[in-house]
């Protein structure tokens, strides 16, 4: 007997206004990831969504059968809608209309991981259903006007309104305490002054894996997209030497602005970095691959990080056979390939790190005397190997360490160092 797949509870028609050449590959992806199943897609070229009912009304006449014939239960909208066009579609095609900062939000939300990123996106949601209902009410209120005109509808809306306002008003409050514990931790970072990599990279790629395997640590890996919300840091160590390596949320073309905020710990921990790594999914195909290289590139520049040292690391060759490794090593000579899933290339990759933050370390030459024990460990934790040796008034050392360090142990330095 043959296995029936079971039917998705959300069955989405997607449709898209959009101008030539774009298509709807992106919003299907977030979908998925959101568990929504795609039944069908409509795409009406224009240059400007119609002010009303987004696509043109004679296409809105083609949606509606086209989504009933695929049995669709709900219309999934490729851009941000007006409280009006989303009011008009739903009328018009009979079906829950959500846009496409509303997918992004659900999915942010259900993958927010730490307290902070919880609120965030919980302020980002109210703040987005505040403004739309702002829309609906005022629709509602030019309707009347006068006696007779307050109905149970609007009183509704009015309290919704409130109780939404007292929402957002709590989650703030909430959140500058949050943020403050989190600059405790960012100037706890800072005084360890090390070195810093920040992985970037269109999501899914494969940061948080990569980041598992340079590190050893356990941060979560499912195979969905925005699986970090939160930054997250963890020490790297590469010839022994200790370095920052910090995850940041996987990034998308086309942000929804209510999440620029949501987003603020990551730009800001991709701002600092002296390294941004950029994983890019070698298993996609080309096309795809371009999009997602660009649409991090963008974000990168408008994050005011454009200008930062960036190394690409290709991800997930495990995939490729000898003769797409080739062709993309031709293609990207500069790049790095490796597997973080399987551990490959992560040598390489180490190497290469450290030869692009080379710069970042200072040689010093010092006497250390031997009751200080405390500065020798310190300069062995940071500088992995030292050649010492051992003299009548001290330790004579030579060690590599960052140097915006070194000046910690500018008191042993040797004359002439
Ligand atoms: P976001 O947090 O959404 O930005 O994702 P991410 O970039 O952190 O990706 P993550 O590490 O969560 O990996 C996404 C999916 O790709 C997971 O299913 C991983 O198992 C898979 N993956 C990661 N690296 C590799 C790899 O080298 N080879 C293969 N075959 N799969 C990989």
């Amino acid at each position: 007997m043959q296995a029936i797949a079971p039917r998705a509870r959300q069955r989405a028609f997607c449709i898209a206004a959009l101008p030539a050449g774009d298509d709807l590959s992106e919003l299907a992806e977030l979908l998925r990831t959101a568990g929504v199943a795609v039944v069908g897609e409509m795409v009406q070229q224009r240059e400007q969504p119609h002010p009303n009912s987004y696509l043109g009304p004679g296409k809105v006449v083609e949606a509606k059968a086209a989504a009933k014939a695929c049995d669709a239960n709900l219309i999934a909208c490729d851009d941000e809608l007006t409280a009006r066009q989303e009011r008009n579609l739903e009328e018009a095609l009979g079906l829950p209309v959500v846009d496409r900062t509303t997918v992004i939000l659900d999915i942010f939300a259900s993958h927010a991981g730490s307290a902070e990123g919880k609120l965030q996106v919980e302020l980002a949601q109210l703040e987005y259903n505040m403004a739309r209902m702002r829309g609906l009410w005022s629709h509602l209120e030019r309707l009347g006007g006068g006696i007779g005109t307050r109905g149970p509808g609007e009183t509704q809306i009015e309290t919704d309104r409130r109780l939404a306002r007292n929402r957002i008003a709590t989650l703030r409050r909430r959140l500058e305490h949050v943020k403050g514990t989190r600059a405790v931790q960012r100037a706890e970072r800072e005084r360890a002054a090390l070195p810093t990599v920040a992985l970037v990279g269109y999501t899914n790629a494969g940061k948080s894996t990569l980041l598992n395997a340079l590190t050893g640590s356990e941060v979560g890996v499912r195979d969905r997209l925005f699986h970090t919300l939160d930054p997250t840091t963890r020490t790297l160590r590469l010839g022994g030497r200790p370095y920052l390596l910090t995850d940041t949320v996987g990034f998308i073309s086309k942000l929804p602005h209510q999440l620029v905020d949501a987003f603020a710990a990551t730009l800001e921990e991709t701002r600092r970095a002296e390294l941004l790594v950029h994983v890019l999914d070698a298993s996609a195909p080309q096309a795809q691959r371009e999009v997602m290289k660009q649409a991090v590139e963008q974000t990168l520049d408008e994050i005011g990080a454009g200008e930062r040292p960036r190394l690409l690391v290709l991800n997930k060759v495990d995939l490729l056979d000898e003769q797409a490794r080739e062709e993309l090593h031709f293609a990207h000579p500069d790049a790095v390939l490796v597997s973080a899933a399987r551990g490959e290339g992560l040598d390489d990759l180490g190497g290469r790190i450290e030869r692009e933050l080379a710069h970042l370390l200072r040689a010093l030459d010092l006497l250390v005397p031997y009751a200080d024990g405390t500065s020798l460990a310190e300069l062995h934790e940071l500088a992995g190997e030292v050649t010492r040796e051992d003299t009548a008034e001290g330790v004579r050392v030579h060690a590599l360490v960052p140097a915006r360090l070194a000046e910690r142990f500018a008191r042993f330095a040797l004359e002439g160092s």
